[in-house]
């Protein structure tokens, strides 16, 4: 397989190793909402605001270890935020990548249908994988902690997360400490998982808030239990963000997110000793518990009586800092340790991307690597360029590809530091707003309502939607606050300066098109004139003379299967100019090896092979990745994005079976959608005329479908394979299964185990599969054969013979547990399938019996005819849908916004409706089911009599919910079974089955 042949953009770092003698160890740390203060070199002020930030009292002279960071340490002085927000600058900073490559942003920009890059809304910045968008393996692969622990590095977090999707993490503590360690950070501790305003997914308890104690607490357990190994901590203050930082100053401290540390150890009403003491910040009580009360008073008292956040919470910040300062001291590694301080956007205008909003300060301390001689750079530097430096100071490449670039070099070397700041171009992005600013030059983009325009206007400096301004004095230097220099962003210089406008809208042009949310990832940097730059070289070193390496094929290729309990791969490259080929393995468990040298066992002319064994005892989805390295010490990795080229290891089906399933497991929970549902949804429709992994795009009745399909497209892609008899139709078939079992919410949820396989598609099938315009053009999993859908409007005895007649159910049961499918959806008329992607959103709901519920009234199986014949207050109404493009139907309703909908269909498990269902958009004319107002009868009709052969069922599993998952097990895996010949029976599970028969469908039972 050829992989790259074109040539490779990435930025390559100077390789060289960790130096195991001595260790490097890093913490970031990015306190929420901090403020700029006016002697640590600010942005220009506010083009309305001569002060900045607009007071200066109590100062930073009250934050001493801040500035201790400062004084002894590396000072950037044109340091700024990718993103002015607190959730976009951290995930620039974990992953060394703009915001809008966040692969949760770009799934969110794809499914609103964002088709220009600049309408994609930053922020929407989580660390998430999302499969389904290129490169989306933010979590467990393209962040620095994640290659940090890779190469043995202790890694850990503590305070503010913020980078979670929480309410899909499982709310609670524990759920998001679990997400965090899935991204990379092995210790997270004292973790506060989102803002703690009420408002925020419930994060919040009255008896707790902010409490920088506990914080610093567990950032100098961290750093005194790891005190032999390489280490990393990730420390995110949580103040001085809202909530009200006095107020949470009056808090008990041993009263934490994790629990009450005050009571719990306190079983007898005494209180026991905990080891909660901080350095500077706690003092021994009368029962030796560690007591914060003392400490807070002297905040108060160096705050100098003010109670605003910024200055209650930075002081308090400063004396984390220094407890975090003196543990590193103590333990003997102040020195061997390389502390970044900033702040995670400017607090002046949060949000937008003016100068006060982008610009941050940021501090480096690290003797051993800086000195302490007080030193800055000016040259310009992004929160994107942290975790390259990082590994770059660790001595290791980087295993993504990132945005950002390793300063590591520039600040030593007066040509490129020179550079860096005359010509270096970086972006920024904030809701649908960019600038790009390159050099002295920055230029804004804007559209109607954005924010800087609408303040730009208001305040009478410039008009327009493009904004350009020279962010220099005459010497060129970078303006900093002054209140006798107007700011530089009240003048707009575009008029004059036309054509460097254009050459840095280029630029951005160039930003947005390698950013585009609905196209691959492009990893390059753009030049002024647009231009991308094919390979940068940070650190120096000889450039390569001859181009990139390239790798020419290798063996797995992607999605090949293999057997056995160990796999030779092999790579075949051009070797003019390879020195090393290293390779790197994936575990089926997400394990990732070292890298390892391959052995070179061909050499011919232009072409080498390298060969690298792996262990393939435990089955299931190996990923493998290669790193190239030419004599000049360039690297390419492939694949370039960072992500892993994946191949199967499995016996049996069985094998396949389990991986495939528990891939399956994972796209529906990252999915934004219920795609359990949808899976149940397709494997009845796939199933109905055989289960052969196709549906017939063109049939009305299967409209958003596509969702299902392409979700389950990569699982399609790796685990159909021949060699071991799993089909796709079998993938499908899996997919419903797992979709059903997943959706239980009880205790002892049924497995619904796959137990058959080797169904034929419907290409393997020759069948017949026409378009719109009756020609057969072949067979395809959107273009399956026609097959007729059951009509919304089937009375009870037609409900059941269709069902008999396509799924062979011979019992009522069976027919009425199934349609049990529909507790995992509750249609709204708002809220279809229908609309794609939009519909069922957000509609996350369990398999149980509460359909029955909705059908069925009584409280108890034992209560009389007439309570059980009151239903949910279904009621019958014409609906015009004209302006959702559905057809316009008699439906059953209640509720409002959203309507609740019930089918005919559905109706007819409990009311037999036999009598006056006429016409082809389903009115019932003849009775109802229970009299109101909607419709307009009141109680004019008789009330619809009950369905005899259904209602016996529907009363077992409203008053049963055990009872009806049995029974939908059952009737489910011979749905999931048909045209397939199980009658024999299968001893251990999955068996193939043996023949596909064609039923042939009786016309009658179908649409009226
Ligand atoms: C006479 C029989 C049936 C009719 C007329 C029917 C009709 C419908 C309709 C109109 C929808 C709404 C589609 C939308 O707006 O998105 C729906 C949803 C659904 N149906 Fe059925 N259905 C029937 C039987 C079944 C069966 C037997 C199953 C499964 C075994 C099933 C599973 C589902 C599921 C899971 C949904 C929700 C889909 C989602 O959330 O995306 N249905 N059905």
């Amino acid at each position: 397989m050829k992989l790259s042949q074109a040539a490779i953009f990435l930025t390559t770092v100077a390789i060289s190793h960790i130096d195991q003698s001595h260790a490097v160890n890093f913490i970031v740390i990015q306190p929420d909402d901090l403020q700029f203060y006016d002697d640590w070199s600010p942005p220009p002020y506010l083009p309305w605001n001569r002060r900045y930030p607009g007071k200066s009292y109590p100062g930073s002279s009250t934050l001493p270890w801040i500035n201790k960071l400062r004084s002894d340490g590396l000072e950037m002085t044109s340091a700024y935020t990718a993103a002015p927000k607190c959730g976009t600058s951290r995930y620039s900073t974990v992953t060394g990548r703009y915001p809008s490559r966040s692969s949760h942003g770009r799934m969110q920009a794809q499914n609103t249908g964002v088709t220009s890059p600049s309408d994609a809304s930053i922020p929407n910045t989580k660390l998430r994988d999302i499969l389904s968008v290129t490169d989306g393996q933010d979590c467990t692969t393209s962040n620095l902690a994640q290659v940090l622990k890779a190469n043995d590095f202790e890694t850990g977090m503590v305070g503010k997360w913020h980078l979670s999707k929480t309410n899909t993490v499982g709310d609670s503590i524990d759920g998001v400490r679990a997400a965090i360690n899935e991204c990379g950070f092995n210790d997270v501790e004292a973790m506060y998982p989102d803002n703690m305003d009420p408002s925020f997914q419930g994060w919040y308890d009255s008896s707790w808030s902010h409490n920088m104690e506990y914080v610093a607490h567990k950032a100098v357990e961290f750093i005194e239990d790891n005190v032999d190994k390489n280490w990393f901590l990730y420390m995110n203050p949580t103040v001085p963000h809202s909530p009200d930082v006095a107020d949470a100053m009056t808090k008990n401290c041993l009263i934490t997110p994790d629990g009450d540390f005050s009571t719990t150890n306190n079983p007898n009403g005494v209180a026991e000793p905990t080891d909660w003491c901080v350095e500077g910040m706690t003092t021994p009580d009368a029962d030796g518990n560690c007591d914060c009360m003392a400490y807070r008073e002297t905040i108060k008292t160096r705050a100098a009586g003010s109670v605003a956040n910024e200055d209650l919470g930075s002081i308090w910040v400063d004396d984390a800092i220094g407890a975090v300062y003196k543990a590193l001291e103590r333990t003997g590694q102040l020195s061997e340790t390389f502390i970044l301080f900033q702040l995670d956007h400017g607090q002046a205008e949060k949000d937008k991307i003016w100068e006060g909003g982008i610009r941050i300060p940021q501090f480096i301390h690290y003797p051993d690597g800086l000195g302490t001689a007080g030193r800055s750079f000016h040259g310009m530097v992004s929160t994107i360029d942290i975790a390259p430096t990082i590994l770059d100071f660790a001595g290791l490449t980087e295993e993504y590809s990132m945005d950002g670039k390793s300063w590591k070099g520039a600040i030593d070397d007066d040509i490129t530091g020179d550079e860096w700041k005359a010509n270096r171009c970086l972006a920024f992005e904030s809701g649908t707003e960019r600038a790009v600013r390159c050099g002295c030059h920055k230029y804004v983009m804007m559209n109607d309502s954005s924010p800087e325009k609408l303040e730009a206007e208001s305040n009478s400096w410039w008009t327009g939607n493009e904004a350009l301004f020279n962010l220099c004095d005459a010497s060129g230097n970078y303006i900093v606050a002054d209140s006798l220099t107007p700011s530089p962003e009240a003048v707009n210089i575009i008029d004059d300066n036309q054509e460097l406008a254009d050459q840095l809208k280029a630029l951005l042009d160039c930003h947005l098109l390698k950013t585009n949310a609905s196209a691959d990832p492009i990893y390059q940097e753009c030049t002024l004139n647009g231009d991308p730059i094919t390979t940068t070289t940070v650190a120096p070193g000889p450039v390569a003379p001859i181009g990139p390496p390239q790798l020419l094929s290798s063996n797995p290729a992607q999605n090949d299967a293999v057997s056995g309990d160990s796999t030779v791969i092999n790579a075949k490259v051009f070797d003019d100019d390879i020195r090393r080929v290293r390779f790197r393995v994936q575990l089926p468990n997400s394990t990732r090896l070292s890298f390892t040298d391959g052995v070179k066992v061909s050499s011919n002319g232009d072409e080498s092979g390298y060969e690298f064994a792996v262990d393939t005892t435990v089955k299931g989805k190996y990923g493998i990745m290669l790193e190239l390295i030419d004599f000049s010490g360039n690297t390419e990795s492939i694949p370039s994005d960072g992500s892993w080229m994946t191949f199967l290891v499995a016996e049996k089906a069985a094998d396949v079976v389990n991986s495939a399933r528990a891939e399956i497991a994972t796209i529906i929970s990252d999915h934004p959608t219920n795609l359990a549902a949808k899976f149940v949804r397709m494997g009845f429709h796939d199933c109905v005329g055989g289960c052969d992994g196709c549906v017939d795009m063109l049939n009305g009745d299967n409209f958003g479908l596509d969702v299902p399909i392409e979700a389950l497209q990569p699982v399609v892609d790796l685990y159909s394979h021949t060699d071991f008899g799993v089909t796709r139709a079998d993938l499908w078939v899996l997919a419903a299964l797992e979709g059903a079992s997943g959706s239980q919410d009880t205790l002892e949820p049924r497995e619904f185990a796959m137990e058959w396989v080797g169904r034929p598609t419907c290409e393997d099938l020759n069948s017949v599969c026409v378009d719109n315009n009756g020609n057969d053009n072949g067979c395809s999993e959107d273009r399956g054969p026609h097959r007729e859908l059951p009509s919304p409007d089937l009375d009870t005895k037609e409900l059941l013979a269709y069902f008999q007649a396509e799924f062979d159910y011979q019992e009522a049961w069976e027919t009425v547990a199934i349609m049990g499918a529909h507790s995992l959806g509750t249609l709204s008329r708002e809220n279809s399938g229908f609309n794609g992607i939009n519909g069922w959103l957000g509609n996350t709901r369990d398999l149980n019996n509460a359909y029955y519920d909705d059908l069925m009234g009584g409280a108890s199986d034992l209560d009389d005819f007439e309570t059980l014949m009151e239903s949910a207050d279904w009621e019958q109404v014409y609906v015009n849908n004209e302006d959702i493009g559905t057809p316009n139907r008699w439906e059953y309703e209640r509720g409002v916004d959203p309507h609740f909908v019930m089918l005919n269909t559905d109706i007819a498990l409990v009311r037999d409706l036999s009598e006056g269902l006429i016409g082809d958009e389903g009115e019932v004319s003849e009775c109802q089911v229970r009299c109101g107002r909607r419709n307009g009868n009141g109680c004019a009709l008789p009330r619809c009599p009950h369905a005899e052969e259904t209602w016996e069922a529907v009363k077992t599993y409203k008053f049963d919910n055990e009872e009806f998952l049995a029974d939908f097990e059952v009737s489910f895996k011979k749905m999931l079974t048909t045209g397939a010949e199980t009658d024999a029976g299968c001893a251990s599970s999955p068996c193939t089955v043996p023949t596909i028969s064609r039923r042939n469908l009786k016309k009658n039972y179908l649409r009226k």
